[in-house]
C-alpha cells in the first residue's frame, strides 16, 4: 500500500505536480547513469572529456532546460516539517523549475494561517531562463502558490545577502561546491532551532565534504542526521546557544 501524502492542494496542482516530478525523473535518468544527477560526478566527468571550452560553462549550458527537482516524498517531507515547525520563513537555493519551491509555498501558507505569523519564501535563481519557467508553473498553480514566493535572480552569494528575515529552514539543492559558501552567507540571519536541509548527501559525500565538515564540527551548533531517503538528506538542526 502506498503511503498517504500529507500535500493538501487543488487537483489541478498535484496533477501538476506529479507531471512535472516525472519529466524531471526522464531528464535525469536521460543524462546520467546512476538515473540521478549530481552536480560534482557530471562536472567531473565533463571535466575528464577532452574539451578546449570551461567544463563549467559546459555543464551550466547543459543544465540550464534541466529540473533536477527535489525528490517527491524529500518535497513531502519538507512540507510535514515546516508544518511541524510552525516555518514562515524557508530559504531555498536553488530553484530551477520551481518544483521544490510549490510544497514550500504550499507548506508556509498553512503555517502562516494557523499561526498569525507572516513569512515568504526566499527562492533563488541564476539563470534567468529557468526563473522565468519557474514563474509560469506557479502562476498555473495560481495565488496559493504564487503570492508566497519571493524569487530573487542572480548568484546567490549576491542575493541572499541582504534582506532576509530571520530564518526558520534553509534548503540546499543547490551545486555541492556551492553548498557552504550558501550556508556562511544565511547563518547570521538562521534562528535558534532552524533547520537546514541537505540533498544527496550520502551518494554526493565527497563534493559536500567542506559542508558535512562544517555542519559536524561541534563549536559550529548543528546537531546532525542524515535521513534515510534515497541519496540521503541531511537534516541538521541550529542549536548555537547549547555549545556555549
Ligand atoms: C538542483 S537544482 C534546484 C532544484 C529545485 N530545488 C527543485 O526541486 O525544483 C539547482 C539550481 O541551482 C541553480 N544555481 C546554481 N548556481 C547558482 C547560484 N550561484 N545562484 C543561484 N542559483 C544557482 C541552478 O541553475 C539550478 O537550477
Amino acid at each position: 500500500m502506498s503511503s498517504p501524502s500529507p500535500i493538501t492542494a487543488p487537483p489541478h496542482l498535484l496533477h501538476l505536480l506529479s507531471q512535472l516530478h516525472q519529466t524531471s525523473l526522464e531528464q535525469e535518468a536521460a543524462i546520467s547513469k546512476k538515473g540521478k544527477v549530481f552536480s560534482a560526478d557530471v562536472l567531473g566527468d565533463l571535466e575528464d572529456k577532452s574539451s578546449a571550452s570551461n567544463p563549467k560553462d559546459d555543464f551550466d549550458r547543459l543544465m540550464l532546460d534541466k529540473f533536477i527537482a527535489l525528490d517527491e516524498d524529500k518535497c513531502q517531507f519538507t512540507y510535514q516539517l515546516i508544518n511541524a515547525m510552525g516555518a514562515t520563513n524557508v530559504v531555498e537555493a536553488g530553484t530551477s523549475f520551481g518544483v521544490s519551491t510549490i510544497y514550500l509555498a504550499l507548506a508556509i501558507a498553512r503555517t502562516k494561517a494557523a499561526t498569525g505569523k507572516s513569512g515568504v519564501v526566499i527562492a533563488t535563481e541564476k539563470e534567468k531562463e529557468k526563473a522565468a519557467i519557474a514563474r509560469t508553473y506557479w502562476a498555473q498553480c495560481g495565488p496559493v502558490v504564487e503570492q508566497e514566493i519571493d524569487l530573487r535572480e542572480g548568484d546567490l552569494l549576491e542575493t541572499l545577502k541582504d534582506g532576509l528575515p530571520q530564518v526558520d529552514l534553509l534548503l540546499l539543492d543547490i551545486w555541492s561546491a556551492l553548498a557552504l559558501p550558501t550556508l556562511k552567507t544565511v547563518l547570521p540571519r538562521l534562528r535558534p532551532g532552524a533547520v537546514v536541509l541537505t540533498d544527496n548527501t550520502i551518494s554526493g559525500a565527497a563534493g559536500y565534504a567542506d559542508l558535512l565538515a562544517f555542519l559536524r564540527a561541534p563549536e559550529n551548533g548543528f546537531q546532525n542526521m542524515t535521513l534515510p531517503f534515497t541519496n540521503g538528506f541531511e537534516m541538521s538542526v541550529y542549536r548555537p546557544e547549547l555549545t556555549q
